[in-house]
């Protein structure tokens, strides 16, 4: 596929990263430009497929935890290779849907020098992206992963922040990552303020005095809420609900 993207959501632990990407996952579902989307939970707590409405899942991790125990009773050398083959993991990983895929990295009990399970991910996402318009990928807490470039080039880095003290921290970072050519990976780099209350113009002002794009703002929404706490997918949420159409702005501006 000539046209393709990909675009990674990051921000410290409990931004709202995960709710983000399913928002924004509904969002790109409605849009018939956006053609086909993968969606990737690269953050090995997991969590992104309940709010993706997905119960069973497969990850790259326990995939190739059971190739590894097949490996101690059989042709060992033989299935260690193939636990480390990415068409092959990928196969066994993806899960195709009418809207959009889902592939999550999860994380691995079996110890040994194998390939971590993050660089697995890194291959697979590089063997996938060209089958797909769109890959959405939503990370990690903290800006661990992309110091440790999870992805080989990201179109569009979305850095979810709320009000608080290390939210604003964990953008500042960022800032000094980029301005200090750590990052020349990411083609374009924007905030976006989550759980917004009345105090945007302020996250504004800070945003571009550090001199970073503004994606745009989520309101704090207490149907998100409520759905995330009662485990209902947030794909299901009404058109019309405050957060999502939010997310639709945001949408129009990456
Ligand atoms: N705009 C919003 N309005 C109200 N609640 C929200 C909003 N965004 C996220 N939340 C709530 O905040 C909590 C944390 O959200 P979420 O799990 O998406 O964060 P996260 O950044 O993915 O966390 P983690 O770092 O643990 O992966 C959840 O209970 C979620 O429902
Ligand atoms: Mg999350």
């Amino acid at each position: 596929m000539n046209n393709h993207r990909v675009i990674a959501v990051c921000g410290k632990g409990g931004v709202g990263k995960t709710a983000f990407t399913t928002l924004l996952t509904k969002v790109m579902i409605e849009d018939p430009q956006a053609g086909k989307l993968l969606v990737v939970d690269a953050d090995p707590a997991l969590g992104l497929h309940y709010a993706l409405g997905r119960k069973e899942i497969k990850t790259i991790g326990t995939v190739r935890d059971e190739i590894l125990r097949v490996a101690e009773e059989g042709d060992r050398q033989a299935q260690e290779e193939l636990a480390d083959k990415v068409d092959y993991l990928t196969a066994r990983v993806l899960d195709e849907g009418k809207d959009f895929s889902f592939l999550a990295m999860g994380h691995m009990e079996s110890k040994g020098c194998f390939c971590s399970v993050n660089d697995l991910l890194q291959q697979a996402i590089s063997y996938l992206t060209d089958e797909f318009n769109t890959v959405l990928i939503d990370g990690e807490a903290g800006i661990e992963q992309i110091n440790r470039q999870v992805v080989e080039k990201i179109d569009t880095l979305i850095v979810l922040t709320d009000s608080s003290f290390r939210g604003m921290k964990t953008i500042s970072h960022i800032k000094e990552m980029r301005d200090e050519g750590l990052l020349p990976f990411c083609k374009k780099i924007g905030v976006v303020f989550n759980r917004t209350r009345n105090d945007v113009s302020k996250l504004e002002a800070f945003a571009k005095e550090l001199g970073l794009e503004i994606f745009g703002a989520v309101p704090m929404d207490e149907e998100v809420e409520a759905y995330d706490s009662e485990g209902k997918s947030l794909l299901e949420l009404p058109e019309n609900n405050p957060a999502l159409v939010a997310v639709r702005q945001v949408y129009k501006k990456l």
